[in-house]
């Protein structure tokens, strides 16, 4: 064979192992694209060449927040569940209008979003245009968490922020007076079942519910002219003190008597006892298909129940992965409050 035509091949050769390789990079690439798309994608660490400060900007600025202002912590807990739970996680419940999802009913009460927005200010003088949204409020759910007493576990990142915000959407979020069946459907609707139900519900330990929300169970409960049955008789008058017939309908009133400040199993302890504040909290206990969870997180034989603590991480990382957008879905948005 001539030189020249010795030359030729193995260029053909270099030419054809490039392709091969080219081809291969971008199959594991789409690869990658598809399964993140599912929601698989996000990952502890993402941010660690990006942007390596991200989780400890976000916990000074809870810190900071929750030092000034403990209401905060359970405001920003609840924050990504109804983030989560309306066009999956990716901080379109932060998008401000007329008629977004934080303009809707649901939302009407949720507190923290300056934290958020603190936060972001941060993150975007640090390393601009790498941080999403979505992953700020996954991570202050967390430290808000931690900072009650729970227990710390790791938040996968890599969520994109939504383009899409519709206070309608709302619709699907559980509310005080749904069933158990319908609780159980709307969690199942986002791949969570009804262990995962139990122990998100448990986020309630650190949380306060406003009169408006739970006191037609005090007074005139389904028309028979007295109090919801699930209500342990002794706990009634405490309730009813709080919320007087006719009185404040905002004023605040914490869900785990006794332990609203600590983030912890009492929660459960308090349902077991009647002492459900919200009535989908108190169904918890008087339905068998819930009770055998909240039995599960109650403590055995003097040992506090840790199990709850351990399990609860488990469930808002679950949780965190709903429908999340990642690779080239969405963006990152500059301001959370709006769309780029
Ligand atoms: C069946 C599901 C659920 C229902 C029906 C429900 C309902 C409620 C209601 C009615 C309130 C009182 C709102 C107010 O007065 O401001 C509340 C507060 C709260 N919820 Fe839920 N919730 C559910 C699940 C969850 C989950 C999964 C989490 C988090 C993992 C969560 C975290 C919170 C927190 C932390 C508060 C207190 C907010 C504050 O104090 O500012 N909830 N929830």
């Amino acid at each position: 064979m001539h030189i020249s035509n010795i030359m030729e091949v193995s260029s053909l050769n270099k030419t054809l192992i490039l392709l091969v390789l080219v081809l291969a990079t971008f199959t594991t690439m789409a690869q990658g694209q598809g399964s993140r798309g599912r929601g698989q994608g996000t990952r502890v660490g993402f941010y660690r060449a990006t942007c390596p400060r991200v989780e400890s900007i976000v916990q000074s600025a809870v810190e900071s927040a929750v030092q000034a202002n403990r209401t905060i912590a359970p405001g920003l807990l609840r924050m990504f569940f109804h983030d989560c739970f309306v066009n999956g996680c990716d901080a379109s419940v932060l998008i401000e209008g007329p008629s977004t999802e934080k303009a809707s009913g649901p939302n009407s009460l949720l507190t923290g979003f300056e934290v958020i927005d603190a936060a972001k200010a941060q993150l975007e003088s640090a390393c601009p245009g790498v941080v999403s949204c979505a992953d700020i409020v996954a991570l202050a759910a967390r430290d808000s968490v931690v900072l009650t007493g729970g227990r710390r576990w790791q938040v996968p990142l890599g969520r994109r922020d939504g383009l899409v915000s519709q206070a309608s959407d709302t619709a699907n979020l559980p509310g005080a007076t749904d069933p158990i069946t319908v609780q159980i459907r709307k969690f199942a609707d986002k791949g969570l079942n009804t262990q995962d139900l139990v122990t998100l519900v448990g986020g309630h330990t650190i949380g306060t519910a406003a009169c408006l929300l739970f006191s037609y169970r005090l007074y005139n409960f389904n028309n028979t002219n007295g109090p919801d049955p699930d209500i342990n008789q002794a706990f009634l008058p405490q309730l009813r003190a709080l919320c007087p017939n006719g009185g404040n309908a905002f004023r605040r009133v914490a869900m785990d008597t006794g332990s609203v400040n600590s983030f912890g199993n009492s929660f459960y302890e308090n349902l077991r006892n009647g002492r459900g504040v919200i009535e989908s909290d108190a169904k918890l206990w008087s339905d068998r298909r819930t009770q055998r969870y909240v039995q599960g997180f109650l403590g055995v034989r003097g040992q506090p129940g840790s199990r709850f603590n351990a399990e609860f991480g488990r469930a808002m990382v679950k949780m965190g992965n709903i429908h999340v957008k990642t690779g080239r879905q969405g963006q990152i948005r500059r301001v959370c409050t709006a769309t780029n």
